[in-house]
């Protein structure tokens, strides 16, 4: 059994999610965790809040908090969420921890002693009142184009022209409102990842079997325009890591950190020292450290394709560039963008669904199914509640929660609460069982090439497969003429609900765990062996009929939703 390490994109802390940032990182990640366990393997699963950087500390601000207090608020709010969702997370870290500090510096240093990292001599803007370097949308003034009074450094929002600060008139700080403010001289690190250009071009070119989406989008970084550029690593924040380089502080650093995207994919790493830390493990550096056994583990990353660049190639640069012998990831799993409704989610102005409001009108489970069989995977996709309503009502309660009621009521009032011990198999039953096993193999081949909307569409039919089956022998007519021919067609049935039950747990883990409590199955067994499988359930086998699995969505709740969720369009 392979070991398999798993790390979705971390989402920035500043605010809740809604369901395209979801769909394109944690759940398809958490699909795969889940369908890995459950064959086995050992898997260590990691995900984490992204916590540095200027959104982070205005978003504090705009909350009239403290950026450490933001930052712990909005992090237990997002893991409440995320367990809501059933996101099956080994550790739920945060890029703001000490072991992200220390990496995020070891790493600094490491680039430093290789010769990788330049400083560089800028001009910028310096602020005497609040003591510091102000970025570009830390100063705000008269805009030179329009005169505008309130236009940003990097732009106004009036007139829409690119601005440096220097250009603003009258310009004054955001911090403090301060207007003494001058031009003065800074350094800032620039990572020089055009030195690494071939040994990244190589990489990628050796890595054919990534979804096209994932390399398309590094090739273009590669080799565009001017190709790879050096990138600046360091910002004139306080929030943020430290500069320094390992342990040593770095001269002529002071008061800087270094810029969120370099610390935040370290995160992946400190993540599991966190993880150990916090008691629930106990070796990290086996999943981590190549010289330490991690040459076994095989890594996926899942994100959305806007970070594709940073995951192909800036963070495999820190990796490579520090020679030290970090694990590089194996595969990158990248998703398109879901839209909401004719348009895109927009998060200020309230338009779709976010996590948390998905949570209070539905079980999470409703809203797995319908993101996973939707997922953006070979190009956008879109949520229409139309869309939603049909295929919830229809997969999951016609199909799937129709079944388990319909086969274990019928059960009791014609048997007993207890699996039926009469008759035999038929050919009918034994085409059923045939029928099941070579569709389950196309399952655990899509879910292993992590095909989401094909697992789910397969998924969907094994589901389907037990529907017609009882639609076509149907027990009840059955039962009329030959109750024993009845009985072993409700034997074989209701051993289709354990079985279902372990096969759907990866997409529906609540739903799943319901009706195994229904069946009193308390160790599930994924059906290597489907005829075993199904016959799991011995006669005798006592059940409970199940509570409805999954209400329909009706007509008032979808119209009441769709109103709800428009946020204001323009
Ligand atoms: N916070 C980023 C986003 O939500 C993702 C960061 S992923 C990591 O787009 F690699 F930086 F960790
Ligand atoms: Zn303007």
């Amino acid at each position: 059994m392979t070991r398999h390490l798993i790390t979705s994109a971390i989402p920035y802390i500043n605010g809740i999610k809604h369901l395209g940032n979801l769909v394109g990182s944690q759940l398809p990640a958490d699909l795969y965790a889940r369908y890995l366990r459950a064959r086995g393997h050992e898997v260590l699963f990691l995900c984490a809040t992204d916590e540095h950087g200027t959104p982070a500390e205005l978003a504090a601000a705009k909350a009239g908090k403290p950026v450490e207090d933001y930052c712990a608020e909005m992090h237990e709010v997002q893991a409440r969420i995320a367990d809501g969702f059933g996101l099956s997370f080994d550790h739920f870290g945060r890029s703001s921890s000490i072991q992200n500090q220390r990496l995020t510096q070891h790493f600094a240093g490491a680039l430093y002693n290789e010769g990788l990292i330049e400083e560089v001599e800028q001009r910028q803007i310096y602020s005497e009142t609040d003591g510091r370097f102000l970025p570009d949308r830390y100063v705000e003034g008269t805009c030179p184009n329009c005169g505008f009074e309130d236009a940003r450094g990097d732009q106004c929002d009036n007139c829409t022209k690119q601005l440096d600060p220097e250009d603003l008139i009258n310009p004054r700080s955001t911090v403090s409102g301060a207007t003494d403010l001058e031009m003065r001289a800074t350094k800032h690190l620039f990572l020089k990842q055009s030195k690494m250009k071939d040994r990244l071009d190589d990489w990628i070119n050796s890595k054919t079997d990534w979804p096209v989406l994932t390399t398309s989008i590094a090739k273009k970084w590669l080799h565009d325009g001017d190709g790879l550029q050096d990138r600046g690593i360091t910002r004139d924040l306080s929030w943020g890591v430290p500069v320094k380089r390992g342990d040593e502080d770095w001269p002529g650093m002071e008061g800087k950190v270094f810029y969120v995207w370099f610390d935040a994919p370290i995160e992946y790493i400190a993540c599991a020292q966190e993880w150990v830390d916090a008691g629930k493990g106990s070796d990290w550096e086996r999943w981590w450290r190549t010289d330490k056994g991690a040459d076994d583990v095989r890594y996926t990353q899942f994100m959305g394709k806007d970070n594709v660049p940073f995951h192909t190639l800036s963070f495999p640069a820190t990796i490579m560039g520090s020679n030290e012998p970090w694990k590089l990831v194996d595969y990158i799993k990248s998703f398109n963008y879901l839209t909401y409704d004719g348009g895109q989610f927009s998060t200020s102005r309230g338009r779709g669904v976010f996590m948390d409001q998905a949570l209070e009108i539905l079980p999470a489970d409703t809203w797995r199914w319908w993101l996973l069989s939707h997922a953006p995977e070979t190009s956008d996709a879109e949520f229409t509640w139309e869309n939603f309503q049909a295929s919830v009502n229809k997969d999951l309660a016609d199909v799937l929660g129709n079944f388990i009621s319909r086969i274990t009521k019928f059960c009791r009032s014609k048997f007993s609460e207890a699996v039926p011990e009469a008759g035999e198999y038929g050919p009918a039953e034994h085409a059923l069982i045939a029928d099941l096993s070579e569709r389950v193999s196309r399952y655990q081949a899509a879910m292993e090439a992590m095909e989401v909307r094909k697992s789910a569409a397969e998924l969907r039919a094994i589901w389907a497969a037990g529907n017609e089956y009882l639609q076509a022998e149907a027990p009840w007519t059955t039962f009329k003429t030959d109750p024993d021919k009845a009985a072993a067609q409700v034997r074989l049935a209701l051993n289709l609900i354990p079985f279902y039950a372990v096969l759907s747990a990866p997409f529906i883990p609540d739903a799943a765990a319901s009706m195994l409590s229904c069946v009193r199955v308390d160790q599930p067994i994924w059906p290597d062996d489907v005829p075993a499988a199904l016959a799991q359930l011995a006669p005798g086998h006592a059940f409970d009929v199940p509570e409805v699995l999954f209400a329909k969505i009706t007509d008032e709740q979808r119209e009441e939703w769709a109103e709800k969720f428009a946020g204001v369009r323009t």
